[in-house]
């Protein structure tokens, strides 16, 4: 078989926010994806790239006081941790601000212009003259002009969902000044997709078989003409005026790009970045980046989420085949990650922090064996069930797949001096069934079936586990006559582990990794089924290879997040310039602020709390009988010895709080920036040296 050439992109996160676990199921489902692929013996390019541009990143950029580029390489810095955390090897990261993306968007702009599919009309849209810019829909805010409800933003409803313009909105506000936005028109640049050949292009590629049902059959949605006989597909309005942070359009000073016309493009840029920096070359490819794409045996593949379907679908090969470029041999696309069947906000993801899991020590590989088991080829949304994990990961992984070597490895080192023996009839029967399921399994891994592939696998080590029940190794070893049979039964656990170990190594690479050390094998790919390690094969000393999951750490998982003094509300802060935020808070008199009762407190004790990443627990000397207990979300920013023997301020007549760890009662005083996830750190307060313990502050 001659190895197929891929080009696999995931979908190009916004550079205005970290991953949450959505990014990262897509990242681990392409990866395992690509994996598979190489241990067919294919050859894949596999790239990934921030999404740099449009309105929202630029205004987030102005409120956190940066330039956008800035603001966009900050986020992009914390890209690698993600990605190394959960082994997900992209060949490289890119941005679609990179000098590679402007290049291409303006060239591609320029071949579509000259098939005569660019177009320029005059349209209205609403500006906001303090700010003097166009504004986005989603920065237009108004009352709803179907249910009057008020606070809605400029395209939909959330109350009624009603679908409506911007200029619909009765009485439209400005959400970033505040101030009323007036109609101002401006020359906007299009892109003709109602032209019919482009139409009669995107019937055909959309239908002819290659992308999933569900897809395929929306996609038919969209493009079925309406009841005047109109195309379902409009032209597409692919400019924005300054001040935008994007890529500039040739002659039109002023005018950029619209992001999701540059965003897709960046799938390229990463590829071109790669090649210029000689990745391919180190590999053994010597052709340019422009030459491998116009080899027509590359394949094209873009992981993305249900909804950016119609961008990939509809413009993005529009794009590419009017530009003279190679279409997407296929766009697979994925459901959303439900976390306990809640759905999860874009902008803060879910109850699941992928760095939390990390930090608190989660192996990267249950989260990935997890995954793997719930995806399919489908649309289907998937949900994270935290019992779910805990059992999956421990019946299935950790009992049904290492407990095969850690029932038989120690044998083969100890009684046969970590040599391999020969197979019974019985034990070659069954090592021989796992060798002739490989190709299956590998089948299902290139149609994306992963939770069947790990079904199959998981009934494979079920057959290798009632072969040990039923030769039962610990009683074979019991008699020095039965030692030929020990060796055996044992050689055909080991053979059968590193067949199965083989087939979940798509899934599980740095598990297997560590396999191959231990089998003192070379790394392992579809092939290898093959071959067995045979008589007199030596291998390593067998040392555990996986943790079973503790239920605590899901406690610990799911704990509400940082917010000092509070556990809830971790929503996303209010827009602000400065540290604090805005506004300040209505104005209170004396009498109010005399209710609060703030003393110098001394912290006698301090330790941090089993099952918390969050919390420390102090002792508190506010002058009384007995010290206070209180528990404070500090964990991340002090240590407990540190604060022992400090004075601070604390809230003394606060209503005591049950928490999961105990009464905290009172509060200790801290700062923060209110955008904390942006500008880390917690300040606790310290008075002035001559304060004493129990003094009121007033
Ligand atoms: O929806 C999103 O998060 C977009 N940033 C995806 C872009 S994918 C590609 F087109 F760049
Ligand atoms: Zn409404």
């Amino acid at each position: 078989m001659s190895s197929r050439q891929l080009f696999v992109t995931t979908a190009l996160p916004y550079a205005n926010g970290h991953f949450h676990i959505g990014h990262i199921m897509e990242y681990i489902q392409a990866d395992i994806w690509v994996r598979a692929q190489r241990m067919l013996g294919h050859d894949v390019y596999f790239v990934g790239a921030d999404d740099a541009h449009g309105a929202p990143i630029m205004i987030a950029a102005e409120k956190a006081g940066k330039t956008p580029q800035q603001f966009v390489a900050d986020i992009s810095a914390g890209r690698q941790q993600y990605l190394d955390g959960f082994h997900i090897a992209f060949d490289n990261w890119h941005s679609t601000d990179g000098p590679e993306n402007h290049a291409l968007a303006k060239e591609i702009f320029l071949e579509l212009k000259a098939q005569g599919l660019i177009s320029t009309k005059t349209i209205e849209q609403f500006f906001d003259p303090e700010k003097s810019m166009f504004l986005p829909d989603r920065f237009i805010k108004g009352e709803c002009p179907k249910c009057a409800a008020q606070d809605q933003y400029g395209d939909s409803c959330e109350q009624c969902g009603a679908v409506y313009g911007p200029t619909e909105l009765k009485n439209p506000r400005s959400a970033l000044s505040g101030a009323t936005p007036v109609l101002k028109t401006s020359e906007h640049y299009f892109f003709k997709l109602s032209d019919p050949k482009c139409l009669s292009f995107l019937q055909n590629w959309t239908q002819d078989g290659k992308l999933q049902s569900e897809v395929a059959n929306k996609v038919r949605e969209w493009l079925t003409p309406n009841e005047q006989g109109l195309s379902g597909l409009g032209d597409w309005d692919i400019s924005r005026d300054a001040p935008y942070f994007g890529i500039e359009i040739p002659d039109a000073p002023g005018k950029y790009f619209y992001v999701w016309l540059d965003a897709p493009i960046g799938y390229l840029a990463s590829l071109k970045n790669y090649f210029d920096k000689g990745g391919p070359r180190s590999r053994g490819d010597a052709r340019s980046f422009e030459q491998y794409m116009k080899d027509e045996k590359v394949e094209q593949y873009h992981f993305i989420g249900k909804d950016i379907t119609y961008f990939h679908t509809l413009f993005w090969p529009a794009t590419l085949h009017f530009s003279h470029r190679k279409t997407p041999t296929n766009v697979f696309v994925h459901g959303f990650i439900t976390v306990s069947g809640e759905k999860m906000s874009k902008s803060r993801g879910t109850g699941i922090d992928p760095l939390k899991y990390l930090s608190l020590g989660m192996n990267p590989e249950w989260m990935r064996y997890y995954i793997a088991a719930k995806l399919n080829a489908k649309v289907e949304d998937i949900d994270f069930n935290p019992e779910d994990f805990v059992a999956r990961v421990n019946a299935d992984l950790i009992g049904k797949f290492i407990n095969i070597a850690s029932r038989s490895a120690g044998f083969i080192s100890k009684r046969f001096e970590h040599k391999m023996g020969t197979l019974s009839e019985e034990g070659l029967a069954l090592v021989q069934h796992l060798q002739q399921s490989a190709p299956h399994i590998a089948q299902g891994f290139e149609q994306r079936e992963f939770g069947k592939v790990l079904r199959d696998i998981m009934l494979l080590a079920d057959r290798v586990n009632s072969y040990v029940d039923t030769h039962k190794p610990w009683e074979l070893a019991k008699k020095a006559e039965q030692a030929a049979q020990l060796h055996q039964v044992c050689s055909a656990c080991i053979e059968s582990f590193r067949l199965l170990s083989l087939l979940l190594k798509p899934v599980l690479p740095e598990l297997v990794q560590e396999v191959e050390r231990f089998l003192k094998i070379s790394p392992l790919a579809f092939s290898s089924a093959q071959t067995l390690l045979g008589q007199g094969h030596e291998i390593g000393v067998y040392r555990h290879l996986m943790q079973r999951v503790d239920p605590h750490l899901m406690d610990a998982l799911f704990e509400p997040s940082p917010s000092v003094n509070t556990e809830h509300d971790d929503a996303a802060p209010p827009p602000s310039a400065g540290p604090g935020g805005t506004p300040i808070e209505g104005v209170i008199g004396m009498e109010d602020f005399s209710k609060v009762d703030l003393r110098i407190a001394l912290i006698t004790a301090c330790e941090s709390v089993t099952g918390s990443t969050k919390l420390l627990r102090l002792s508190l000397d506010v002058g009384e009988d007995q010290p206070r207990q209180v528990f404070s979300g500090i964990a991340a920013h002090y240590k407990p010895e540190d604060l022992v023997g400090k004075l601070t301020v604390m809230v003394a007549n606060l209503a005591p709080r049950k928490m999961k760890f105990g009464v905290s009662e009172g509060m200790v005083l801290a700062a923060s920036h209110e955008n904390e996830k942006e500008h880390p750190g917690v300040f606790v307060l310290s008075p002035w040296p001559g304060a004493r313990p129990g003094m009121r502050i007033r």
